[in-house]
């Protein structure tokens, strides 16, 4: 019988390796230019860091599909530039006020407000941009679908969404299960969703295919959600690289605020070895690396 999970996969050395050859991608993806302000506030928000965990799950998913880093890697940028934008916008006064993101002063405490609204603006329609006139080796109606889905994970129906309702939320006792699910299957499930999706499309991949990584797409966003929520209480502002402890302090339902830490743990893990299941059934041991991921997301401690 074939071991359900291949020991030999070197998840550590995967990581380092996707997240350099990403970072590379990044930096190459945006220049400086004039307005000098806005492109430095760009650039200082795309390359602080961070997992990389949307563009290697992109890369990844293409990889699976026997499909190749140069049709998957514009789309890998343009998500990283979507999420960076987000986190620009949810660092704000009017959003989270919050000082720190990745361990750096967040953009708007370094540039000013206007600035970091501008900035997220520009990465937003520079992703667009982006997998649009760099996608390279893809049939157009495959990129077309691609951006389409961006569009949709990011707007009312995904990102944003979520972030209205998790802004409605704080603060209100009576938040049910229900909505905390649905701000984060929007908030956070979008954007990973679209990053497993995306890599699929642009390699070739049918319907049926898609539907399974859809699938694995949504346990391990909310199995990633849930480890957030532990993480903010268990973790210290150092190890976050952001400040931990908000989640009280601002009186927001969370998963542990519903099921304690252990039973978060256990629900999170729960859905991780679910997500592994659905990959290894439909794609064998070639699915490694989105198994070793998924474990990543819940073994996490930052
Ligand atoms: C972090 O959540 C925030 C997000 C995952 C996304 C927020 C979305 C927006 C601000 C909408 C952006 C606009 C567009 C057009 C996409 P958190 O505050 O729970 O986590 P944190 O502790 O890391 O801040
Ligand atoms: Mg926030």
């Amino acid at each position: 019988m074939t071991p359900l999970t291949d020991t030999t996969f070197d998840l550590k050395t995967y990581l380092r390796n996707q997240k350099q050859r990403v970072e590379v991608a990044l930096d190459a993806s945006i220049e400086a230019g004039y307005p000098e302000t806005i492109y430095e506030a760009m650039r200082y928000s795309l390359m602080a860091g961070g997992k990389r965990l949307r563009p290697i799950l992109c890369l990844a998913t293409c990889e699976l599909l026997e499909g190749t880093e140069v049709q998957a890697m514009p789309t890998a940028c343009s998500l990283e530039m979507i999420h960076t934008m987000s986190l620009i916008h949810d660092d704000l006064p009017a959003m989270d006020n919050d000082d720190y993101r990745r361990g750096k002063l967040t953009n708007h405490k370094v540039y000013g407000e206007d600035v970091a609204i501008l900035a997220g603006d520009g990465l937003l329609a520079y992703a667009f941009e982006y997998v649009a006139t760099q996608t390279q080796e893809v049939a157009p109606e495959r990129i077309l679908r691609v951006i389409g889905d961006l569009g949709q994970a990011v707007g009312a129906a995904g990102l944003v969404g979520g972030q209205i309702v998790d802004l409605a939320s704080e603060g209100n006792a009576d938040v049910t299960l229900e909505t905390l699910n649905y701000i984060h299957t929007h908030k956070t499930g979008a954007l990973l969703k679209v990053s497993v999706t995306s890599g699929a499309v642009l390699a070739g991949a049918d319907d049926a295919q898609v539907n399974v990584l859809s699938q694995y797409a949504d346990r391990i966003g909310l199995a990633f959600q849930i480890v957030d929520d532990v993480l903010d209480i268990t973790a210290t502002s150092e190890e976050l690289g952001k400040s931990a402890g908000k989640d009280l302090a601002a009186q927001k339902a969370t998963y542990p605020s519903f099921w304690g830490i252990d039973e978060s743990k256990r629900q999170a893990q729960h859905l991780v070895e679910e997500a592994k299941a659905d990959v290894l059934n439909c794609f064998g041991n070639k699915a490694r690396s989105l198994v070793a991921l998924a474990d990543f997301i819940v073994n996490r401690t930052h």
